[in-house]
C-alpha cells in the first residue's frame, strides 16, 4: 500500500521534472544546455524509481517535440488561457474544468509514460536534434532543478522527506484512500484530494484499470501485488456522484474549505553548483560595495515602528478624531546652522561637537563616481544582465508550474479579491488628483453658486468669478471637458513644457490660479473644497489610499506656514491620505526672476523652517501638526533637460550664483543631507515622525540620476531608465528599492506604453507598484488607480495574483503608519517571506510570496558568495 503510493508519487515526480525540462528549454533554447540540465535533474536514489538512462532518453525524445514551433507559440499564449491545453494542465492538477482533458492521455501520464503523451505532439517528419558534446559555456548557471511536492504547510517543509504521495498525478491520492493509512494528518489529506484531478476526468473504474495496464515494468512488480486496495480506494471515492457536467465539483469544494496557508506547490530550486570564477567573485565584490554604500548613506530609523508600537487590538484602527489639535511639545536646546549648504546641529549653543554628521559633498560625489564607474564596466554589465535574465526565467517557470495553484489559493481566501485588497496610489500630484470631469463639474457649480466671489487680482483690478468667465468669453454652459483641455495627448509626447501647460484649464493660467492653487486671493478655498471632495470619494472606495505630493518651491520661508495653514484651515484630513512634499527643481527660473541670489537661498527657504519647527514646535504650530502627516520629500521636474555631470569638487551652494540649474545629483545630495540630519538628529530622537526621501527619478535623463538615488533614497517614482542599465537594475533588485511606476503617465510624456519596462521589472522581482501620477491629465474614470491597474492587467496579461502582489507592494512602499499597514496587509507584515503574508488580507498566495523570497535570498547568497546575512524583518 505504502509502496504503491510512493511509486505513484515518483511517477508524478518524473512528470513534473519533464515539465521543468520543457519550460527550461523553451527559454534557453539551446540543446546542450538542456542536456546539461537534464543530467542534473535530481534523482531520488532512495526511492529508486527514476533511472538515469531512461531519463536521458526521454529528454531526447522531448527535444523533438520542443523543436516544434507551433508548440512554442502555444506556450507564449499560455497566459491568455487555454493556450497549453494538455500539457500545461497536466501539471496543474487542480484545474476545476478537468473534464475537458482527454482521459486516456492522462492515464498514461499517471504511469510515468511521458512518451505516450508526447507522441501526438511531435509533428511528423521532424528531424532529431543534433546532440552536442558538452555544455561548456553554461558552466556559470549549471542548474539543478528539483521539484518537491509536499502537503505540509509552507515554511515547515522538510525537503529531505518531502517526496510524498501527495503529487498531482498520484492516482491513490484521494482523501478517503489515505484516511485509513495515515489517519491523523488532516491537512495532508485535503491537499491530496485537491491534487487529484486526473481522477475526476477518468471517472473511477476506467481510470483504475488503465493505470495498471501501463505501469512501467519495474513498478508493475510491486503494484500488482496489491491492486485490489488501490482499485477499491478509487471506487470508494467515486461513489460521491457523477463528476461530469454541472454537478458541484467536490474537489473545488474541498479546496475552498481548505486553509490557504496549507498550499503545496512546486518548489523550484535552481542553484548554481559551481563556485563562481575569480572574475565573477570580483564582480560580486563590487556589487557588495555598492549595496554597502547604500546602507551607509540611507537614513533608517534606529527602532523599527513595529518595535515601538505593538499592536494587540485586531479591530480597525480608530480614525484620529482630532488630527489637527496642537498640544505644546517641549522646545529643546538644539542649536543648528547652515554650513556649506547642510544644516549642522549641535546639542546646544555652546557645544562645538556636531551631532551625527552626514557625509559631506565631496565624499558623496566621490562615491557617486565610483558607482558610475562600476555600472559602466563591461564585465559587471554582462554578469548583471545574465542574472536578471535568469531571474525572469525563474519567474516564468514558476508561473508555468504553479499559476493555477496560486489561483486556487486565491479562490480559497474568503472575501478577498482584487477589488477589496488595499492599494495605495504611491505617486500622485495633488494639483492633478481629481479627474477632468470632476474639475469641470466643480467649476460649473462654483460659477452657478458663487458668481460674485472676488477670486483674482489681474492687471490692476479685482475680478469676480463671473467677470473672469466673461473676460474669457465663456459661460457655464459652454464648458466641457474638451474645452477644459487639461488632458495630455500626443502633442505632449516628449514635450514636458507642453505637458506643464496642460495644468492650465482652458489653456488659461487664470483658471489654474483660481481653481488649482492654494496661495491665491481666496486662499485656496476652491482647491480645498475640491480636495475634500476627492478625499470623500477616496474614503467611499475604502480600499484605495493615496499619497498626494504637494509643492514647496523654496522662494520664501513662509511657504511652509502658508501650506500648513491651508491644510489645517480647510481641515484636509483623511485616513486614506498622507502627504509628500515635492520640490520643483527650478533654481534657474527663480534666479532669473531675481527671487533668489544663490542656491543657498533656496536651501534656506526649504529647510530652515523644518529645523525651526522641529526644535521648537511652538514656533510654527500648524506646520508641526501638518508635518505629522508628511511622510516624504520629493524632487520633481523635467529630467531630460541637459545638465553637466557633477565633478568631485563642486561649488558650494553659496557659491552657486550663476543662472544655470544645478545638476540632478547636486539637488539630490543637498536635499538628502539636510533631510538626513533633520531625521536623524532631531525628529527621531524627539519621537516625531520621520520624513523619507522619495524623489522622482529615472523618468528621463542620465543614468547618474538613478545612481544618486540608489545611494540615498528610500524609494523612487518612475525608474523607467533602469531598463538602460542592467547593473543598476540588478542593484535595485537586490536592495529591493521601491519603484512607483506610472506607465500611463509616461505614455503621454516619454515612453510608449507597450515599451514600458514595468512588466519586465515585475517578472524579475523588482519592488514595483502602480501609481497614477496625474489623474487630471491622464485618466478618464472616477477611480484612476483601478483604471491604471486595469489597463496594465489587460495589456500585459497580469493575473489577479499579480495585481494583488503589486497592490501589496504599494502598501509596503507607502508611508502610512505601522498601525494602518498591519491592519491592511496583516499583523506580521514586517516579517520577510510567507510569514509576513496574510492571504486573508492581501489575497496574495503564500506560494507567490515564498517564491519571491526564496529567489531573492538565493540571489543575495550568490552575490555575497554564501555569506549574506539576511534579517528576519523587512527594512525599516
Ligand atoms: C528532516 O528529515 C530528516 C530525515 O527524514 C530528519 O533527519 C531531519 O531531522 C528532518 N528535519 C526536520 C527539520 O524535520
Ligand atoms: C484520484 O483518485 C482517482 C480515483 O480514481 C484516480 O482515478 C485518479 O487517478 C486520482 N488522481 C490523482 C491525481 O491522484
Ligand atoms: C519594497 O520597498 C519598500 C520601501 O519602498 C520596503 O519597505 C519594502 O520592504 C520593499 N519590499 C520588499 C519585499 O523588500
Ligand atoms: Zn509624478
Amino acid at each position: 500500500m505504502e509502496a504503491y503510493a510512493l511509486h505513484m508519487a515518483m511517477a508524478a515526480l518524473v512528470g513534473a521534472s519533464f515539465v521543468a525540462v520543457s519550460a527550461y528549454y523553451m527559454h534557453r533554447k539551446t540543446l546542450n544546455q538542456l542536456l546539461e540540465f537534464a543530467k542534473s535533474v535530481e534523482k531520488d536514489r532512495e526511492n529508486g524509481v527514476t533511472d538515469d538512462e531512461e531519463d536521458e532518453k526521454n529528454v531526447l525524445e522531448d527535444e523533438k517535440r520542443f523543436n516544434n514551433k507551433k508548440y512554442v507559440e502555444k506556450r507564449k499564449n499560455r497566459r491568455k488561457g487555454g493556450g497549453l491545453i494538455g500539457y500545461y494542465r497536466r501539471v496543474s492538477n487542480s484545474l476545476p474544468d478537468v473534464t475537458k482533458i482527454n482521459g486516456g492521455g492522462d492515464e498514461k501520464l499517471v504511469n510515468g509514460g511521458r512518451l505516450d503523451m508526447i507522441d501526438d505532439r511531435i509533428p511528423p517528419g521532424l528531424s532529431r536534434l543534433r546532440k552536442l558534446p558538452e555544455a561548456h559555456e553554461f558552466k556559470m548557471f549549471k542548474v539543478r532543478l528539483k521539484y518537491e511536492l509536499s502537503g505540509q504547510p509552507l515554511g515547515k517543509v522538510n525537503s529531505t522527506k518531502s517526496v510524498r504521495p501527495a503529487s498531482p498525478k498520484s492516482p491513490v491520492a484521494s482523501a478517503s484512500a489515505f484516511e485509513s493509512v495515515e489517519g491523523s494528518d488532516d491537512e495532508d489529506l485535503t491537499d491530496n484530494s485537491k491534487l487529484n484531478s486526473s481522477y475526476l476526468l477518468a471517472n473511477g473504474d476506467a481510470g483504475a484499470e488503465s493505470i495498471f495496464q501501463t505501469v512501467p515494468n519495474h513498478m508493475n512488480a510491486v503494484v500488482e501485488q496489491n491492486p485490489i486496495p488501490a482499485a477499491s480506494m478509487i471506487r470508494s471515492h467515486s461513489v460521491s456522484g457523477d463528476l461530469h457536467g454541472v454537478q458541484p465539483d467536490p474537489i473545488a469544494a474541498d479546496i475552498l474549505r481548505k486553509e490557504p496557508e496549507h498550499e503545496s506547490f512546486m518548489r523550484l530550486k535552481i542553484t548554481p553548483n559551481e563556485v563562481p570564477s575569480p572574475d565573477e567573485v570580483e564582480v560580486y565584490q563590487v556589487l557588495q560595495q555598492c549595496l554597502e554604500m547604500r546602507e551607509r548613506y540611507l537614513f533608517r530609523e534606529e527602532v523599527a515602528p513595529w518595535e515601538k508600537e505593538v499592536i494587540t487590538d485586531p479591530s480597525t484602527p480608530k480614525p484620529n478624531p482630532n488630527p489637527f489639535s496642537y498640544s505644546p511639545e517641549g522646545k529643546t536646546d538644539h542649536h543648528f546652522q547652515m554650513e556649506d549648504g547642510v544644516v549642522h546641529v549641535y546639542a546646544n549653543k555652546d557645544s562645538t561637537e556636531e551631532l551625527f554628521p552626514v557625509a559631506d559633498a565631496t565624499t558623496f560625489f566621490t562615491d557617486l563616481h565610483r558607482v558610475l564607474k562600476i555600472i559602466a564596466a563591461g564585465n559587471v554589465r554582462t554578469l548583471c544582465h545574465h542574472r536578471l535574465n535568469l531571474l525572469e526565467q525563474k519567474f516564468n517557470l514558476h508561473l508555468m508550474l504553479n499559476a493555477d495553484r496560486e489561483f486556487l489559493a486565491q479562490k480559497s481566501a474568503p472575501h478577498r479579491d482584487f477589488y477589496n485588497v488595499r492599494k495605495v496610489d504611491t505617486h500622485v500630484h495633488h494639483s492633478a488628483c481629481m479627474n477632468q470631469k470632476h474639475l469641470l463639474r466643480f467649476i460649473k457649480s462654483k460659477l452657478r453658486k458663487e458668481p460674485d466671489e472676488v477670486v483674482i487680482f489681474r492687471d490692476g483690478t479685482y475680478l469676480t468669478l463671473r467677470e473672469v468667465f466673461e473676460s474669457l468669453d465663456l459661460t457655464g454652459y459652454d464648458l466641457n471637458v474638451d474645452l477644459l483641455d487639461v488632458h495630455a495627448d500626443k502633442s505632449t509626447f516628449h514635450r514636458f513644457d507642453k505637458f506643464n501647460l496642460k495644468y492650465n484649464p482652458c489653456g488659461q493660467s487664470r483658471l489654474r490660479e483660481i481653481f488649482l492653487k492654494q496661495d491665491n486671493l481666496i486662499q485656496g478655498r476652491f482647491l480645498g473644497e475640491l480636495t475634500k471632495q476627492v478625499f470623500s470619494d477616496l474614503g467611499a472606495s475604502k480600499y484605495q489610499m493615496a499619497e498626494y505630493r504637494i509643492s514647496i518651491y523654496g522662494r520664501k520661508q513662509s511657504e511652509w506656514d502658508q501650506l500648513a495653514s491651508w491644510i489645517v484651515n480647510n481641515d484636509l484630513y483623511s485616513e486614506n491620505v498622507v502627504w509628500l512634499i515635492q520640490l520643483p527643481r527650478l533654481y534657474n527660473i527663480y534666479k532669473e526672476m531675481g527671487i533668489v541670489k544663490s542656491f543657498q537661498n533656496m536651501l534656506d527657504n526649504i529647510f530652515l523652517p523644518l529645523f525651526e519647527v522641529t526644535v521648537d514646535p511652538d514656533s510654527h504650530p500648524q506646520l508641526h501638526v501638518f508635518l505629522k502627516q508628511v511622510v516624504g520629500l520629493d524632487l520633481v521636474d523635467d529630467e531630460s533637460k541637459p545638465e553637466r555631470r557633477p565633478t568631485k569638487h563642486m561649488p558650494t551652494p553659496e557659491e552657486w550664483t550663476n543662472v544655470f540649474n544645478p545638476a540632478f545629483s547636486y539637488y539630490i545630495y543637498y536635499c538628502y543631507a539636510n533631510l538626513y540630519t533633520l531625521n536623524k538628529v532631531l525628529r527621531e530622537s524627539k519621537g516625531m515622525t520621520t520624513i523619507k526621501f522619495r524623489p522622482h527619478c529615472g523618468e528621463a535623463g542620465d543614468i547618474d540620476h538613478l545612481a544618486a538615488t540608489f545611494i540615498t533614497c528610500h524609494n523612487i517614482a518612475h525608474g523607467i531608465n533602469l531598463r538602460k542599465s542592467p547593473v543598476l537594475q540588478y542593484l535595485y533588485y537586490l536592495a529591493q528599492v521601491g519603484l512607483a511606476m506610472s506607465p500611463l503617465s509616461n505614455n503621454s510624456l516619454f515612453l510608449d506604453y507597450h515599451r514600458n519596462p514595468f512588466p519586465t521589472f515585475f517578472l524579475r522581482g523588482l519592488n514595483v507598484s502602480l501609481s497614477t501620477d496625474d489623474p487630471l491629465q491622464i485618466h478618464l474614470t472616477k477611480e484612476p488607480l483601478v483604471e491604471e491597474y486595469s489597463i496594465a492587467a489587460s495589456v500585459w496579461k497580469l493575473s489577479a495574483c499579480d495585481l494583488c502582489e503589486i497592490a501589496r507592494n504599494s502598501v509596503y512602499q507607502s508611508g502610512f503608519s505601522h498601525a494602518l499597514k498591519s491592519h491592511w496587509i496583516g499583523k506580521s507584515y514586517y516579517l520577510r517571506g510567507p510569514d509576513g503574508n496574510d492571504i486573508h488580507k492581501t489575497n496574495v498566495p503564500h506560494i507567490r510570496v515564498e517564491f519571491r523570497d526564496t529567489i531573492w535570498r538565493e540571489e543575495m547568497q550568490q552575490v555575497y558568495i554564501g555569506r549574506a546575512k539576511i534579517p528576519e524583518e523587512v527594512e525599516k
